[in-house]
């Protein structure tokens, strides 16, 4: 456990834990309390099995013991077979936990380093499509996630601005480019140009020709025409991608396309030449990694001596080190570059940077879209924003049935569709492949962002008709909360899943966790009237209230799921 997030239901765990080891005479830290199997059983287990033997007693035996001898503050032992569980007295858990919440560091952890988070990073002229959604959104949460464990993150969006097919992309503009159409629709326009190019190229000899020529002028380095275009055709990319970023909420400290580390691809080869793990192949450079386990060798340089996606992949991995001295890196990018990731990687650790074991490839399944006329419009591809344009127009429709005189409905509509897109795809583990379903990604009810931004807008709208400010923590009897520990045990679990969302690279268990909160908050709403009670019970049902708002904007938050107050 790297450190407690500030605490909830974590200070029961560590005293829990202390007393157990006392009694076990071993280290706090080398033991682990479960969840017991049944929640009536209380918040924490402890299976005996293990220290049983090393006593040399029977686990139900040991169990029977401990409950009997130890002693916590507010905690309840009980002895259920080979497992010893505990449970917090309700008064205590409240307490506890509602004073937790309130503070400014609930859920900040204390974990040093930097951590560098390379995603999102779509392919310039060309449309960011569904596929980017995964990377665009895993990535920023796990941002987050590392910043709220404490370390410092950089956030670097790797464009995929270079490579031989821009030198095709030139040949074709300068054949067939318009300039009206690069101003009014400049990605469309290149696709199309793109896509013309290689329907022309077999039938034209001219053209791979004049391609090669493109690219070897852009490889060039020097201000010639082909570059001012190329970079045109990067600017315009970037306008589109950052709309959509915007709307996505995700940020980067440095936007450095493939072309960045292109002055360092030739101290690169230089480099590895000097570990000596260079090998020449029909004229071709490469790294043998058969002595690694990889059957395929990693190409550094073709026979025509340009490089590629690999050299300028292996060039990034160094100057970051060599800049961040990170203490990870991560690079969230789908499964199908799982070899990619490892031939690099293992170049790496072969031409001997022991930091190498510090980047992880944070890979994901893909999207797939159900059958049916959304799934793609003539056989293209579905853009991003054709899909975050369609959840914003559902959105739309659902408001205007549900709550037609809503304030601002184009704005709380925009956030709606874009939260349950987002929230949909980290609500998955990441590693499973994700079926879109729109009818599911919109409900208002059910495991969706919408449900979830909803319960949030609900405390907002109990708390406004309160009309006065939410009570602060210290002006109420907290013990009259002690009818609700469910929904103080759900709060309290918050930093746990924080901190396993962190450790597990894995956004879905605070999506998940994020899901009981609500549930556990919906209960308390409906059983116990917030309103109207004596002054007394009112202020306390406020205040959790407000715990409830508070806990479940900064999950989503985090998530980068928007929190309007009102839908
Ligand atoms: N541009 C690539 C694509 O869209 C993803 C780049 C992934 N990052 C990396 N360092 N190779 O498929």
């Amino acid at each position: 456990m790297p450190d407690t997030l500030h605490l909830g239901l974590d200070h029961f765990d560590v005293q829990i834990r202390s007393a157990l080891a006392q009694a076990l005479g071993l280290e706090k830290d080398s033991l682990k309390l479960e969840r017991p199997r049944d929640e009536k059983m209380g918040e924490f287990a402890f299976p005996c099995f293990r220290f049983a033997k090393e006593k040399k007693t029977n686990p139900a035996e040991l169990a029977k013991k401990l409950a009997g001898e130890l002693s916590v503050e507010f905690v309840a032992p009980s002895a259920a077979g080979p497992f010893l569980n505990f449970r917090v007295e309700p008064a205590a858990l409240a307490k506890r936990v509602a004073s937790d919440v309130s503070k400014p560091n609930y859920g900040c952890g204390n974990l040093e380093g930097k951590v560098v988070v390379e995603y999102s990073s779509p392919n310039i002229a060309k449309p960011m499509h569904v596929g980017h959604l995964r990377t665009t959104v895993i990535g920023a949460a796990l941002s987050r996630l590392a910043n709220r464990a404490g370390h410092e993150v950089v956030r670097i969006n790797h464009l995929g601005d270079w490579g031989s097919q821009f030198g095709k992309l030139v040949a074709a503009w300068n054949r067939w480019g318009s300039e009206e159409k690069l101003s009014v629709e400049p990605i469309d326009h290149l696709l199309e140009l793109y896509v013309r190019y290689h329907k022309e190229e077999e039938n034209d000899e001219s053209l791979p020709a004049a391609a090669k020529v493109a690219f070897q002028e852009l490889e060039s380095g020097e201000n010639n025409k082909t570059r001012v275009i190329w970079k045109r055709f990067t600017e315009y990319s970037l306008r589109e991608f950052n709309h959509i970023f915007d709307r996505l909420g995700s940020t980067f400290d440095f936007v450095r396309g493939e072309s960045w580390y292109e002055d360092q691809l030739d101290p690169l080869i230089d480099w590895l030449e000097s570990t000596g793990v260079l090998e020449e192949s029909d004229g071709a450079t490469i790294v043998d990694l058969k002595d690694h386990g990889i059957k395929t060798p990693c190409l550094v340089k073709t026979a025509h001596g340009t490089t590629l996606y690999a050299t300028r992949d292996l060039a990034a991995a160094k100057s970051r080190w060599e800049e961040f001295q990170f203490e990870r890196a991560l690079y969230v990018v789908g499964a199908e570059q799982n070899l990619h990731f490892q031939q690099f990687t293992t170049v790496l650790k072969k031409a001997g940077c022991e930091w190498a074991s510090r980047i992880e490839h944070i890979s994901f399944g893909l999207i797939r879209l159900q059958e049916g006329k959304l799934s793609t419009r003539e056989g293209r591809i579905l853009s991003l924003t054709e899909v975050l344009d369609r959840a914003v127009e559902l959105a739309a429709e659902i408001i205007e049935e549900k709550n037609p005189e809503l304030d601002h409905k184009e704005a709380v509509s925009e956030q709606v569709g874009v939260g349950a897109i987002i929230f949909h795809d980290l609500k998955h583990q990441r590693n499973k492949d994700v079926v879109f379903n729109w009818g599911e990604v919109l409900s208002f009810e059910g495991d969706t962002g919408p449900y979830l931004q909803y319960s949030h807008a609900r405390c907002c709208a109990i708390l406004r008709k309160a009309d006065r400010p939410a009570p602060s923590i210290d002006s109420i009897d907290l013990g009259l909360l002690s009818d609700s520990p469910e929904l103080f045990v759900a709060l309290g679990r918050y930093p746990q899943a924080l901190r396993e969302a962190w450790e597990k690279r894995e956004p879905m268990i605070l999506a998940q966790h994020l899901l009981k909160i609500a549930s556990a908050g919906n209960a308390f709403y409906h059983e116990k009237r917030v309103l109207g009670e004596s002054e007394e019970l009112e202020s306390a049902r406020l205040c959790a209230i407000d715990l409830l708002r508070k806990t479940l904007g900064d999950g989503l938050g985090i998530l980068g799921v928007p929190t309007p107050e009102e839908m």
